[in-house]
């Protein structure tokens, strides 16, 4: 479903859960975890043991997306029942269609998010390939009326005037410290602020000198629809984002923020992120 055949109003409760029920009545797994990675990142469903996997074209209202890998991924990873979104929606998908799989989560039962996502580091202390631990956002569409739970509020979901100011789980990010630690990786472990900007161009320098002074320390494109939906619903969340880029502040700088550069460093943290996701499993 794309941005010109769906607006945020065309889900109805009976379609998330009938989703739901279909999933529930063609696996015996009952996650408790739900993961959903970014671009590059999808390699972490991979690792999950004792798979089922579902292409979205076929899970009914499930959304579809062309062109990529596009699965829903049930398994166990560190002895955990997870689920897995292998292809997220992004760019071009309005935010009912970018949501929907959350409210799914919640209506199998699953109680924590986890999400990853590639970012520009507005930080000048931030280094390409560190990672960053979300500890809080701006919710920069939101400011133009773009927030997931605009509309008819359904109670079955949530209340009408969610809390926002707990978004991201203090424990979970502390477990996500220690584990971080023991792999050897805190040398590149931040925490930071996230914006979300809509996209799809990258930033100019004046909104990303804006951007450094509202407080953000990295900007990036996704993720938080997916939270609001979340925290909403009650689902605790953990947030990791990857510093791909270092945004561009300065009118002399010869740089340009692109998209391989992205590619490029997510590839070369992969590994890092993916394990420490299943320590932060095995921990929790
Ligand atoms: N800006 C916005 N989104 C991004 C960036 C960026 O610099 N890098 C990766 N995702």
């Amino acid at each position: 479903m794309n941005i010109s055949s769906s607006n945020p109003s065309s889900y109805k409760y009976e379609d998330y859960r009938e989703t739901a029920d279909w999933l529930l009545s063609h696996t015996e797994q009952r996650p408790k975890i739900a993961i959903i990675c970014g671009s590059g990142l999808c390699g972490l469903a991979d690792l999950l043991d004792n798979k089922t996997v579902f292409p979205y074209k076929g899970i009914p209202h499930f959304p579809n997306r062309t062109g990529h890998v596009s699965q829903l991924v049930f398994g166990e990873l560190q002895g955990k029942q997870c689920v897995c979104m292998q292809g997220h929606f992004n760019k071009g998908y309005d935010i009912a269609t970018v949501t929907y799989p959350v409210r799914v989560f919640f209506l199998l039962g699953v109680e924590t998010l986890i999400i990853t996502n590639a970012v520009g580091g507005l930080n000048p202390n931030f280094k390409v390939g560190d990672i960053m631990l979300i500890k809080d956002h701006i919710n920069m569409p939101g400011y133009a009326g773009q927030n997931p739970l605009c509309g008819h509020n359904d109670e079955r979901f949530g209340v009408r005037f969610p809390c926002m100011s707990d978004a991201y789980d203090k424990d979970l990010s502390s477990l996500a410290k220690e584990a971080a630690e023991e792999q050897g990786c805190s040398s590149f472990i931040q925490q930071g602020v996230y914006c979300m900007l809509a996209g799809p161009t990258f930033e100019t320098i004046a909104e990303c000198r804006a951007l450094q002074k509202l407080g953000a320390d990295a900007v990036g494109m996704s993720t938080v629809p997916e939270v609001v939906v979340a925290r909403h619903c009650g689902l605790r969340v953990f947030g990791l984002s990857l510093i791909t880029n270092k945004v561009v502040t300065d009118y002399n700088s010869q740089e340009k923020t692109n998209h391989d550069e992205v590619l490029e460093t997510t590839h070369m943290r992969t590994q890092d992120l993916q394990r420490l996701i299943s320590n932060l499993l095995a921990k929790m």
